[in-house]
């Protein structure tokens, strides 16, 4: 019998020895409680959360959470179903609406992950025969998605212009051809340079697809992301892959208090302006700090709401992770093959709702760590 796990193996043997050094496991933390968008208790210690997703600091506003509960009483805990069959709820259709609004946009379509919705756009539109030309450190859903569809996979050097066009124009002209960018890089937080990139996909006869997961709600004059602050929003109309997109179709859809409370923060971040600007000061605020105390950043100048420290390696930057926990403060421990280039990283993902005083204290923290585990000195 082949030992189908015996790939595996080298991935054992890292994580053993990193353990054996005494480091907590970075990779299986618990949040025992979550007390609002900025701080949770683990390990039964008060921490400030400064490694998630929740840039606009949404999770615990008065108005989604009565929305989500209100949904959950009215429609139950979930659809039990896809959304072409049972599973589409009035809450989906105003999910769906609240979106079509926030982006000026004539379609929406919600899926149930954001990793579905890479794997189902690309693989449906892009098949056999067809090229996606992808950044070399695209989200590892957008490689999926290539994969699925079957289609050529064709990466260039990351946010290299020149080198998109090379590529591009190596290509035969009447194949098809999808570009798929990302607005804001998740793991450097660097952003896209998406006018030069869409202009010469589209003189190369290419679509183009980006992905603003992590620009939503924060970036451009009305927190369209990347597209908007460049100027390069376009309306596309894919009603049709609702029909014909695996992974949306072949899935449950969301339950209602999701889809509710999803609707109502987008709604309440039409209006977010505030919100914003506190993000781009808290932004500016810890990559000055984190830079004067000497730290090695992703980027020269804050670009999004993403911070990234890069460590020497894997296990200094497990000792580093660990001793800001200890100091009650929590990053993103991230490695290869989530990250560019081999690095180890430290992400910080600042939130709205971070105060002043937060991030004066996260600066505190890195200091303090950081000496001790001699990162800086
Ligand atoms: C650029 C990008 N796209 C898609 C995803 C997947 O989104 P979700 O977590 O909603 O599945 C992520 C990260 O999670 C991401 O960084």
């Amino acid at each position: 019998m082949t030992d189908l796990f015996s790939k595996f193996d080298p991935l054992i043997e890292q994580r053993a020895a990193l353990l054996a050094t005494g480091v907590t496991d970075p990779f299986s933390l618990v949040m025992e409680k979550v007390l609002s968008p900025t701080v949770a208790i683990c390990n039964g210690r008060e921490t400030i959360l400064l490694g998630t997703y929740n840039y606009m600091g949404m999770t615990f506003d008065e108005d989604v959470i009565a929305a989500g509960k209100d949904a959950l009483d009215k429609f139950g805990s979930g659809t039990t179903g896809s959304r072409v069959l049972n599973g589409t709820y009035q809450g989906h259709k105003e999910c769906e609406d609240a979106l079509k609004e926030f982006y000026a946009m004539d379609h929406a379509m919600v899926f149930s992950t954001g990793y579905q919705a890479n794997l189902g756009i690309i693989s449906t539109i892009a098949g056999k025969g067809d090229y996606v030309i992808l950044d070399i450190d695209s989200h590892a859903s957008i490689y999926d998605g290539c994969k699925m569809g079957d289609a050529e996979i064709v990466a260039f050097r990351h946010n290299d212009v020149e080198a998109l066009e090379k590529r591009l124009k190596r290509l035969p002209a009447e194949a098809g051809k999808l570009v798929v960018l990302e607005g804001v890089y998740s793991m450097l937080g660097d952003v896209a340079p998406l006018k030069e990139m869409i202009r010469v996909s589209k003189e190369n006869g290419a679509m183009v697809l980006v992905d603003e997961a992590h620009s939503m709600g924060f970036i451009g004059e009305h927190g369209r992301g990347v597209a908007e602050a460049q100027g390069v929003m376009n309306h596309p109309k894919f009603e049709i892959l609702r029909l014909v997109c695996r992974p949306y179709v072949f899935t449950a859809s969301l339950p209602p208090s999701v889809v509710a409370t999803a609707a109502t923060s987008i709604r309440k971040l039409m209006h977010g302006s505030n919100k914003r600007a506190h993000l781009w000061e808290n932004s500016k605020t810890l990559h000055k700090g984190l830079q004067g105390l000497g730290f090695t950043l992703g980027t020269e100048e804050p670009q999004s709401a993403i911070i990234a420290v890069i460590m020497p390696d894997l296990e200094k930057g497990a000792m580093m992770w660990e001793a800001l926990l200890e100091e009650g403060l929590y990053v993103n421990l991230a490695r290869p093959p989530a990250t560019p280039a081999g690095m180890t990283l430290l992400r910080c993902s600042l939130c709205a709702e971070h105060s002043s005083e937060q991030v004066s204290e996260i600066l505190g923290r890195f200091e303090r760590a950081g000496k001790r585990v001699g990162i800086i000195g």
